[in-house]
């Protein structure tokens, strides 16, 4: 029994962040940022929004274009490190708000690899033959962690979400293989000091500015590529694949360098790479079920191709799936 991405979609908000309006508020411009990082805008929550609502749209999509109830989802999986409180989970809100009533949820927080380890949690559920419909949601509101006064964090990243459905099926397309791999080690180069049980808020915490992000950019984007690069090609290796059976290599969006460079090392050409880094920015969590669902509407992912999703992230955390694309809507 193996596990299939039968449906897939993502929900970005309306509002749309320029460099131009960054260039407003820290010391930056347009043109460090498109030749530092390849971000040209990205998108921001309305007030009141939260990590549940971008969900809960893109898991709606899902339903309706699955002809899918609410009432027949087993599991709901939520990876993101901005929840929209502590607790209860983000995954709880979203069970509620759909009414998916027979379903047990919870959070995953694994930073940007949080959509690679949640869907390897959702697709051995399916292996395990016990579950038959496992909703995935990787998204973040990075807004709500975001230090407008640190120019190097504050111009990375955006808000969105995504989902898919997964489900068993018995074809040899479905999710392959996937390997994970965490460095806590790496802790304090991306991390967000207080709010946690260590350092709860308080006044001091607050103005201290230790509710934001926090991160030594150098050390993560090497490590990042590296992570990336090694996870991928362990993944192909051991599966018999090499870089020019893979259709569609989807990054994590984190920085269209880190990008370039995993692809680089992984032999893979520019038409092998999804790239939506310039409108989306990272999302952490939700730059990979984005992407997908993105990649599925242009009509660059069909049934049979190779796809390869690889993440990096806080902790540190990195990891790759690897999935024959099967019947999706
Ligand atoms: N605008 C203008 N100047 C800036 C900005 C900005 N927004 N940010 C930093 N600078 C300045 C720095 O202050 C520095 O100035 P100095 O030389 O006078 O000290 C100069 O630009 C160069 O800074 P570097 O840090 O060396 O720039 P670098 O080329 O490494 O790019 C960046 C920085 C974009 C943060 C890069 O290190 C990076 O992308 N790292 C990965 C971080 C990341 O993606 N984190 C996300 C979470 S983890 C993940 O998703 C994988």
């Amino acid at each position: 029994m193996q596990a299939t991405i039968s449906a897939v979609s993502h929900y970005l908000p309306d509002r749309v962040m320029t460099n131009a309006e960054l260039e407003q508020i820290v010391d930056t411009s347009d043109e460090w940022i498109q030749s530092r990082t390849g971000i040209l805008e990205r998108r921001v929550v309305a007030e009141g929004e939260a990590t549940s609502h971008m969900g809960i749209k893109s898991v709606e999509q899902i339903l309706q274009k699955s002809s899918t109830s609410a009432q027949e989802i087993d599991v709901i999986i939520v990876g993101t490190i901005t929840p929209d409180m502590c607790f209860p989970s983000t995954a709880a809100l979203v069970q509620d708000a759909i009414g998916a009533t027979n379903a047990w949820a919870f959070d995953l927080n694994a930073a940007c690899s949080g959509f690679i380890f949640s869907l390897g949690i959702g697709a051995s559920l399916i292996e395990s033959g016990k579950h038959k419909k496992v909703l995935v949601i990787g998204g973040d509101t990075m807004t709500s962690v975001l230090d407008y006064e640190d120019r190097a964090t504050c111009v990375l990243f955006g808000d969105g979400a995504g989902a898919v459905l997964l489900e068993p099926t018995n074809d040899e397309n479905g999710i392959v293989d996937s390997v994970m791999y965490t460095d806590g080690s790496g802790g304090n180069r991306l991390y967000m000091p207080a709010g946690g049980s260590r350092q709860p808020a308080t006044l001091e915490t607050v103005e201290q500015r230790l509710h934001y992000l926090k991160q030594d950019g150098r050390e993560v984007y090497k490590s990042a590529v590296r992570g990336m690069a090694d996870a991928a090609q362990a993944l192909l290796e051991r599966n018999n694949f090499s870089a020019k059976d893979v259709t569609l290599f989807i990054p994590h969006q984190a920085n269209k360098r880190i990008i370039d460079a995993s692809a680089e090392r992984l032999g893979l050409s520019k038409e092998q790479v999804f790239i939506n880094i310039d409108r989306v920015a990272n999302t952490t969590a939700g730059t990979i079920p984005i992407s997908l669902s993105e990649a599925v509407n242009e009509g660059r992912l069909l049934e049979g191709d190779l796809v390869v999703l690889a993440a990096f992230g806080a902790g540190f955390t990195w990891g790759a799936t690897l999935v024959r694309w099967g019947k999706c809507v």
